[in-house]
């Protein structure tokens, strides 16, 4: 429990992600925009490796043949079946029921933290 040091920023590249094991966790730690997020590596449908997935964008509802792309970079799409998820909250697009763990990060001189225990 606490804060586990598990990477330094450098290690997560803009629009990138490292897979790290934390106590037995496995989670995926994303870089945003400058902004860390940290998901568990697994998917709340079948338990597919998230952090395989394509981060992307969405299309957004709209009328019949217009397209609305939004989001690039902040949607993770399950490599197995293709759900996709909110990287910034772990909620998933569909439901506001399913969603993927997320944990809290503690970013500071330069190195990423795992919270667990809160
Ligand atoms: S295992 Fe992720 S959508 Fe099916």
């Amino acid at each position: 429990m606490g804060v586990h040091y598990v990477l330094d920023t450098a290690d997560v590249p803009e629009g990138g992600h490292a897979v790290v094991q934390v106590e037995g966790r496995e989670i995926g730690i994303f870089r945003i925009n400058g902004e860390f997020y940290a998901l568990h590596n697994s998917c709340p449908h079948q338990g597919a490796p998230m952090c395989a997935g394509h981060v992307s964008g969405t299309n957004l509802p709209s009328g019949v043949y217009e397209y609305e792309y939004r989001r690039k970079g902040e949607i993770l799409r399950c490599p197995w079946h293709g759900w996709e998820f909110d990287i910034r909250t772990g909620k998933s697009l569909f439901s506001e029921r399913t969603r993927v763990k997320t944990y809290e990060l503690e970013v500071a001189d330069g190195k990423i933290g795992v919270v667990l225990g809160k």
